[in-house]
């Protein structure tokens, strides 16, 4: 098998496996990182979101070799930081439900805002759109983004 080298959470990872595997797998299953969910596995629900470079992306329909040498971050990564202003303003929200959709949730939001600090409601629900929830937790979804934009303020 072809070793594909990868960094994720900060740390260097050697992977062997076939480079057209997906992501979502490798990190699931060869890496032990379970955060990261699988709900359609077509790139259409949000549930297997991560960052990679920076970039929310679908890992359910990234291949591995998509990620050679890149800098892949999932929930356990995010959430490591227990400091971190959006998971605090997540858990000040109440935002979760069943939890299932939620770290492709917060994956998704961390994206939003490293890249606009201050979203208006029409830009989270734009960015949002496509992560999906069965429990409609999208008013406290927006909610805890507004938040994290206050908390971040004050500090
Ligand atoms: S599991 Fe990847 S988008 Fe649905
Ligand atoms: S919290 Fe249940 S699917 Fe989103």
């Amino acid at each position: 098998m072809p070793q594909v080298k990868f960094f994720v959470n900060g740390k260097q990872r050697t992977v062997s496996a076939d480079p057209n595997t997906p992501l979502l797998w490798v990190l699931r299953e060869s890496l032990g990182l379970t955060g990261t969910k699988y709900g359609c596995g077509q790139g259409l629900c949000g549930a297997c979101t991560v960052h990679v470079n920076g970039e929310a992306t679908r890992s359910c329909v990234t291949t591995l070799d998509l990620a050679e040498g890149k800098r892949v971050v999932t929930i356990e990564g995010l959430a490591s930081n227990v400091q971190n202003p959006l998971l605090r303003a997540w858990i000040a929200e109440e935002v979760s439900q069943c939890g299932y959709c939620q770290p492709g949730q917060i994956l998704s939001a961390a994206a939003l805002l490293a890249r606009k600090p201050n979203p208006s409601d029409s830009e989270i629900d734009e960015a949002m759109a496509a992560n999906l929830c069965r429990c409609g937790t999208y008013p406290r979804i927006r909610r805890a983004i507004h938040r994290t934009t206050q908390e971040g303020g004050r500090r």
